[in-house]
């Protein structure tokens, strides 16, 4: 396995459930890489979409995936950054639309292919921790800790609610909770790398826990598989 070189702690589950900001919490934490799988769907929809390929153009965007050119890294703030060919994708990037045009590229097997490679490679030492939703099914199965993240329907709308109010003007509770459910079927139900619990995860409830109290629970999960010092 080209990622054994480094431990990997996988971080999947539905949207909303706090992956991102857990993810990035634990990361740091740790000193290790994070890997933002569900940016690179993103950033495959936006391309192929700014390349002018027909929308349903599977082999097209598998092409494009490939080679993408995706920098990962941070503006002068400390806040995330994404260029993609050189241009700063990070706000086009993070609205419903685009989330949208992802999970639909995402049903897609040869573009999850062309992005596999891409994955592994942040398996770096010290150590990554990746985020997605077959991260320890599919792409990091050997997995050193593998955690399923969920929280309840209404608390993960809430939180994309709040989360985009201000960036994406416009956007209403009850239509973020459709689009939620939309996208929790399209992604639990293709056939290609769906959203399932790994047998060998451990399901952690984010519904009435801060953002610090799961990374804590996790820190202290890995700490007692020897994984890090508690
Ligand atoms: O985590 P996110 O909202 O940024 O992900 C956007 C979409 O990308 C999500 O709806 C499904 C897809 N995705 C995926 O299929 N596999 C991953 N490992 C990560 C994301």
């Amino acid at each position: 396995m080209p990622h054994a070189a480094a431990p990997v702690v996988t971080i999947d589950g539905p949207s909303g459930a706090g992956k991102g900001t857990v993810s990035r919490g634990l990361a740091k934490r740790l000193g290790w890489h994070l890997l933002d799988s569900g940016a690179l769907y993103r950033v495959a929809a936006l391309a192929g979409q700014r390349a002018g390929l027909a929308a349903n153009d599977q082999d097209g965007h598998a092409v494009l995936a490939a080679t993408l050119k995706i920098v990962f890294s941070a503006h002068p703030d400390g806040s995330e950054q994404i260029l993609l060919d050189g241009q700063d994708v990070t706000r086009a990037i993070r609205s419903e639309e685009a989330g949208a045009g992802a999970s639909r590229v995402a049903t897609w097997p040869a573009l999850r292919q062309a992005l596999m490679a891409r994955q592994h490679a942040f398996a770096r030492p010290p150590g990554l921790v990746a985020d997605g939703r077959d991260m320890g099914t599919v792409v990091f199965p050997g997995a050193a800790l593998k955690i399923f993240l969920v929280a309840s329907p209404e608390e993960r709308a809430q939180r994309r609610y709040n989360q985009l109010k201000g960036k994406d003007s416009g956007v209403s509770l009850a239509a973020l909770s459709r689009e939620i459910e939309a996208r929790d079927r399209q992604d639990s139900t293709r056939p290609v790398s769906p959203l399932v619990r790994a047998e060998d995860a451990i399901v952690v409830d984010s519904t009435r826990l801060g953002i610090a109290e799961v990374v804590e629970a996790i820190w202290r999960l890995g700490a007692q598989r020897g994984l890090w010092q508690g």
